[in-house]
């Protein structure tokens, strides 16, 4: 049976996205932003962070290839979804729940680089330093977390537990996962 324990609160959460919020804010002051969003997992965190941007904003979403049901990052990242209009000449802020390894994100930058954005940010939520492998980071980053298996506020594990209202730790004796 899995076992959630708390890591950062809904409470925490709010806190952190605001204060995100306000930094975009004042960095972009006076001009646009697409907000670009990684499926699935950044979606809660990107509708929470637009609403404290008070910025003249739109949404884009991409989708990647993912670690599906495995712990272990394959390697391999693969573009399923590019974005749906033009971002030549914008201000870009990439969302993501989680920077792990680095291997997507990597990734990502080149595929939106080559679309010639005016800039290209990241905004990232967690960050589990310790496993990286790339040389990455992100510009507005909300907590570094040590290396455990976490879930909520976007996260899965199985596609599950992406609604809960805080992070947690995944906590199994299980060995299927
Ligand atoms: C997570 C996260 C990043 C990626 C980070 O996505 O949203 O895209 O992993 O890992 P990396 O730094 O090792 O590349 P995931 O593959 O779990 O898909 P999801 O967003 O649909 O849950």
């Amino acid at each position: 049976m899995d076992k959630l324990r708390v890591l950062i609160t809904r409470e925490q959460i709010a806190a952190k996205v605001a204060q995100i919020g306000e930094r975009i804010t004042a960095d972009f002051a006076g001009e646009s932003l697409v907000l670009i969003g990684v499926l699935k997992g950044a979606t809660v965190f990107l509708a929470d962070l637009a609403r404290q941007i008070k910025l003249d904003t739109t949404f884009d979403f991409i989708a990647v290839s993912s670690y599906a049901n495995a712990r272990q990052h394959s390697g391999e990242v693969r573009l399923l979804k590019d974005v749906d209009r033009s971002v030549e000449g914008r201000n870009i802020i990439l969302v993501e729940d989680i920077l792990d390894t680095g291997l997507t994100l990597t990734y990502l930058m080149n595929v939106l680089q080559a679309h010639r954005p005016r800039s290209l940010k990241v905004a990232a939520l967690l960050d589990k330093i310790s496993r990286r492998t790339e040389p990455i980071h992100g510009d507005y980053v909300g907590f570094a977390i040590p290396d455990e298996f976490v879930v909520g506020y976007g996260l899965d594990f199985a596609e599950r537990y992406r609604n809960l209202p805080d992070i947690c730790v995944l906590e199994s004796d299980s060995e299927t996962r």
